[in-house]
């Protein structure tokens, strides 16, 4: 059964912290499936870390549709959460509706996250209205990057805090199931938490927002340009990669891969057979080259 909207509510009445991971593809979704997380973002950071885009603004609907399908084929109990990409949801309520009812009906997605508060709550509305589950997302909205001048932390002062609140408040009264912190100071994020009864899902947010998420390629080590400060590496897979990447291509090229052990074999009488009508091979190897290997 699939983790329900309910349930991830249920899960801050009652005390119980919310793992979240970014995924992007079908094996992972179903390793992480497996392991029984509770829900998967399909970020729009797979721009970044998959696409190789420098920020997420030139991420399209169809590439998350695309992605967001793959993650939807392998996890069969995680609720899954599509991000919505830059200018999707923008510039009318009744395109969000079009849009994320694609992230539905085509990605598999159970619920779509929008970047915003206030200015994004009418479109909440409309799409927790159409049956649409929303996630909220604010503090640093990396669709806006170009707007805040880099990924800075956002709410310090007393107005940024105050408008912090009051986006969580909107975006709760606008029907959200849940909301991103990002990259906000612990304390306001857990002020927020303390304010809000929907979950909060903190990155960068300090230890008491009601859950967690994480880039998966930052904690697994696989994007390892710079550890970003909020980040947590669990894993060097990137190393692990280059290790056996390098082993696999040295032994091709001392011919040590593949051995017998890895290649099929077959009735030499028929192999025999086969020759009998070969004089030359097309290459232009003789006969015997061939049956010399
Ligand atoms: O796209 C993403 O991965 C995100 C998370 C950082 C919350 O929005």
């Amino acid at each position: 059964m699939r983790v329900t909207i309910s349930q991830i509510k249920e899960m801050k009445r009652k005390g119980e912290r919310i793992p979240m991971l970014t995924c992007y593809e079908y094996t992972m979704a179903r390793i992480f499936d497996g392991l029984g997380v509770p829900m998967l973002l399909v970020g729009d950071s797979l721009g970044m870390v998959v696409l190789g885009y420098e920020t997420t603004v030139p991420v399209t609907l169809d590439e998350m549709l695309h992605h967001t399908a793959a993650v939807a084929r392998g996890a069969k109990r995680a609720l899954i959460v599509g991000d919505m990409p830059f200018m999707t949801y923008h510039t009318s309520p009744a395109d969000a509706l079009r849009n994320a009812a694609r992230m539905l009906q085509e990605g598999g997605a159970q619920a779509v996250k929008l970047e915003g508060g206030i200015v994004v709550a009418e479109t909440v509305r409309r799409l927790t209205d159409a049956g649409i589950p929303v996630m909220g997302h604010i503090g640093l909205t990396p669709q806006s990057v170009n707007q805040l001048g880099g990924y800075r932390v956002q709410g310090r002062s007393v107005p940024a805090a105050r408008r912090l609140i009051e986006d969580a408040r909107a975006l709760e009264q606008a029907g959200v199931f849940c909301m991103v912190l990002e990259t906000v100071p612990a304390a306001l994020a857990k002020a927020i938490t303390g304010l809000v009864h929907v979950p909060t899902i903190g990155i960068g947010a300090g230890p008491d927002c009601d859950g967690q998420v994480q880039v998966t390629y930052d904690l697994l080590g696989l994007f390892d340009d710079f550890v970003p400060k909020h980040a947590k590496r669990y894993a060097r897979l990137a190393e692990e990669i280059r290790t056996a990447v390098s082993a696999y291509v040295g032994e091709v090229r001392d011919g040590a891969f593949p051995t017998g052990e890895h290649g099929f074999t077959m009735d030499a009488a028929a192999l025999e057979a086969a020759l009998e009508h070969v004089g030359t091979q097309p290459n232009g190897e003789a006969r015997e080259t061939v049956e010399a290997r």
